[in-house]
């Protein structure tokens, strides 16, 4: 079974103002409504052809500090360039820079865009290293950062009037909360207010979401998550402008968060099969989430594509399905503390987007809206109904 953009909206019609459903016809769920290729190509044979060495069955493996005599950094290798080539066709951007992991290009970028006096208007709840990067050397170096309730529009829209905003940044699948923001009319009130955009998208993908497609200025990914896709490398990038990147480049070159070869080629072959993968998680995680929903010991799952979802409407209006992240709120305290030790295939670690599938015990953060007796999981690529059958022993 195909997770179709019928089954994330859990009914027969789609929404009134959605994307027409018509658009991909019965074909699995797919990319963005919005995706335009700029080969002509669709999404997979772009994550397979774009970008790759003419005449070679995989993108070679170049180690040499000079390359054609020019010296690695400011970045200009050719394995790392295959793998920025790829992200810039399949996000849809001018140009595409990567850094050897998602804080290091963000971090570039930030560092890139911003500068003492500016004002940067985030969601309430970001990855949490990056909540940390804003609120403490940012606002150290003088960035005013006013964190805002996303959900609320008209929060966001009071923000951006109060003070001149250089940058708008949130994930619209969010890090670890499960909050579906609108992230298309986010990006259009930032652009209203002519502040950038910059989407970290390493949840959603730009299979499921391709933020420059909706206007956004910048799309970052750390890549070590779903792009990677197989837990062996580390990498993060950024798309979009060319005047952006080339800027944030140039920081690259000279901070010297460069991305290595032997990461850009497996992060290059795992691209490859992101389509495949995304579909597999995004119905392997529906299914866990229907399990989940009918335990005893579960007060609530946070899953996009469950029809009862909070963010499920809002998901519904750009997404034609959420991927593989769920979060499950339990009833006891016991559960949330002793379910992740009890598993047998699954395994208890931090990160996310992953073959195996990944479980994390958060704690409450009332600010960030990240509840009680919460635990991330990150659906991996097992059969579903080991995932399940592992869950519930680990809940007996
Ligand atoms: C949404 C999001 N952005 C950025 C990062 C940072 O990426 P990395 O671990 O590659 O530095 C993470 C890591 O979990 C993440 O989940």
């Amino acid at each position: 079974m195909t997770l179709s953009r019928r089954a994330f909206l859990g009914r027969g019609a789609a929404l009134a103002g959605a994307p027409a459903l018509a658009i991909h016809g019965p074909a699995p769920a797919r990319q963005d409504p919005k995706f335009a290729s700029t080969t002509g190509r669709g999404f997979a044979s772009d994550a397979i052809h774009a970008g790759e060495e003419d005449g070679m069955s995989v993108t070679s493996i170049h180690m040499a500090k000079n390359y054609k005599g020019s010296y690695q950094r400011p970045p200009s290798n050719p394995t790392v360039g295959a793998f920025e080539a790829k992200i810039r066709s399949l996000e849809g951007g001018e140009a595409a820079v990567s850094a050897p992991c998602g804080m290091s290009i963000i971090t570039q970028a930030l560092l890139t865009l911003l500068s003492p006096g500016d004002h940067l208007v985030a969601h309430r709840c970001l990855y949490d290293n990056i909540m940390g990067f804003l609120q403490g050397f940012l606002r150290r170096w003088g960035v005013e950062v006013a964190f805002v309730d996303m959900n609320d529009l008209d929060a966001l829209r009071a923000a951006l009037a109060a003070k001149n905003t250089k940058l708008v940044l949130f994930e619209p699948y969010v890090n670890p909360t499960m909050e579906v923001l609108d992230a298309p009319k986010i990006i259009a009130l930032a652009r209203e207010a002519e502040a950038l955009t910059l989407v970290d998208n390493t949840w959603l993908t730009p299979w499921l979401f391709q933020p420059l497609r909706h206007g956004a200025d910048l799309v970052m990914h750390s890549a070590t998550k779903y792009i990677g896709g197989h837990g062996s490398a580390m990498g993060g990038v950024v798309a979009g402008k060319k005047d952006l990147i080339q800027k944030i480049k140039g920081t690259v070159g000279v901070m010297g968060g460069i991305l290595r070869p032997m990461d850009a080629f497996l992060l290059t072959q795992g691209l490859k099969t992101l389509p495949l993968r995304m579909q597999r998680h995004g119905e392997s995680a529906l299914k866990v989430a229907k399990f989940l929903e009918t335990h005893p010991k579960v007060e609530r799952v946070r899953y996009g594509g469950l029809p009862g979802d909070p963010g499920h409407k809002v998901g519904s209006t750009y997404l034609s399905a959420c991927g593989g992240m769920l979060g499950v709120e339990w009833k006891e305290a016991a559960t949330h503390s002793r379910f992740p030790g009890r598993l047998k295939m699954c395994k208890p670690w931090v990160s996310l987007g992953d073959v195996v599938t990944l479980v994390s015990t958060r704690a409450e953060e009332p600010n960030r809206a990240i509840p009680a007796r919460f635990t991330r999981v990150s659906i991996g690529l097992e059969d579903a109904g080991d995932i399940i059958a592992d869950f519930r022993q680990a809940l007996e």
